[in-house]
């Protein structure tokens, strides 16, 4: 943390995206965010995608403010001042005189997405996860982690699974209702994760709202949450921390489709995924079956975008095929986040019957890993 005056003060940090292989969709109580099932996520690197946020308190302020990815945002909005407000009441319960003090003055927050949002990729987890690890920071409350978990919540559900690195389950009956690891970042350093960012054009309806609509109107959500989500989760663990690529990726593609299923089954029908989105589920499952094995796997969320898990060793391969799928500029400018090695894929896309017509409808991949939790990037942080 850096003190600028003795009464005003600031802190930057930065906080991950995840990307759920178990997916939330669903509350039994939407002012609390309290989630239906209990969901698990993995944490992606930031090299390249993250939330940066500089929380400064100081005297001279006379409102809370927030400027987001260069705009200025309500202040006002619910969730921030929900999140806002519990922290607040963190600090002045500390037994610590300067975070009392501190609890009493108003924010500044500057957040900045370093990933377009406007490729919907998802921002409201790593946003609000980097707020309330930001302001934990600055009032100096970093050690109450469970309580942070809590916080973020109340921002975004999936916001909660962010404040953490590695493996993530967000438990939906735990009090306080909070995420925990199940296992590190480096449990599992062979498994690797491509961002596909699909060409869209359409406005989708936002998380909130979407299962808002699916709680009341459709029937497959509450079979999910009767008969499968709990075993799932539970093999979902299992595979998870035995390496189980298969079971895991089984899992993972099973999850994502029976989510798009609900989605049809609400009414009036949420679309989240387009034709792009079903050519790459269709190529996965076409693409495991000539490796005679499942090597890749996909998940989408409330969005046409991919997100493809495979391990280390094929990433060279598939990613030459989805390139040549896919792709319409080169292969160092489609793959971005890592450099990938390109494969002569000539034989691959023989065997899978090429396609033209898909050329181009995916813009770019983001490559990653499993990655840490938020941290405070300040110099003397
Ligand atoms: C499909 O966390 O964005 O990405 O709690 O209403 O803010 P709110 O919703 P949000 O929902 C994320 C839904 C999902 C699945 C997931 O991340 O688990």
């Amino acid at each position: 943390m850096s003190a600028d005056s003795p009464r005003s003060q600031s802190c930057t940090c930065i906080a991950p995206i995840n990307i759920a292989v178990i997916k939330y969709w669903g509350k039994s109580d939407e002012d609390q965010i309290i989630p239906l099932n209990d969901s698990i996520s993995l944490t992606l690197n930031t090299d390249y995608m993250y939330t940066k946020t500089t929380a400064t308190i100081s005297t001279e302020l006379t409102k809370d403010s927030i400027i987001l990815n260069n705009e200025e945002a309500s202040g006002d909005g619910v969730r921030f001042q929900n999140c806002l407000s519990e922290i607040r009441k963190l600090a002045a319960s500390s037994k610590h005189a300067s975070t009392v003090e501190k609890s009493k003055l108003k924010v500044a927050i500057v957040s900045q997405n370093n990933f377009p949002t406007k490729a919907g990729l998802a921002s409201s987890a790593s946003g609000y996860a980097c707020l309330v690890f930001t302001l934990a920071q600055l009032f100096e409350l970093e050690s109450h982690k469970s309580e942070l978990s809590a916080l973020a919540r109340r921002g975004s559900g999936s916001a909660c699974r962010s404040l953490f690195g590695g493996f993530v389950q967000w438990f939906h009956e735990s009090q306080p209702c909070v995420a925990r690891p199940i296992a590190e970042a480096q449990h599992w350093p062979q498994l690797r994760c491509l961002v596909a960012v699909v060409s869209n054009t359409s406005k989708a309806v936002g998380s909130t709202e979407g299962m808002s609509r699916s709680v009341k109107t459709s029937k497959l959500l509450e079979y999910r949450i009767k008969h499968v989500v709990r075993d799932r989760v539970e093999e979902m663990k299992m595979a998870i921390l035995q390496k189980d690529f298969v079971k895991f990726a089984e899992l993972t593609m099973q999850d994502s489709n029976q989510f798009h299923a609900i989605c049809l089954d609400t009414y009036p029908p949420l679309f989240y995924m387009n034709s792009t989105s079903q050519a790459i589920i269709q190529l996965v499952h076409r693409y495991n079956e000539i490796r005679q094995n499942i090597k890749v796997a996909y998940t989408f969320d409330a969005g046409p975008n991919a997100v493809l898990f495979m391990e280390e060793a094929e990433l060279n391969r598939f990613a030459s095929v989805f390139h040549s799928f896919f792709g319409s500029i080169p292969h160092e400018s489609f793959f971005r986040g890592k450099v990938l090695d390109p494969v002569d894929s000539t034989k691959d896309v023989e065997a899978l019957g090429p396609d033209n017509a898909l050329k181009g409808q995916v813009q770019y991949t983001i490559v990653c890993h499993v990655g840490q939790g938020p941290k405070n990037i300040d110099p003397t942080g």
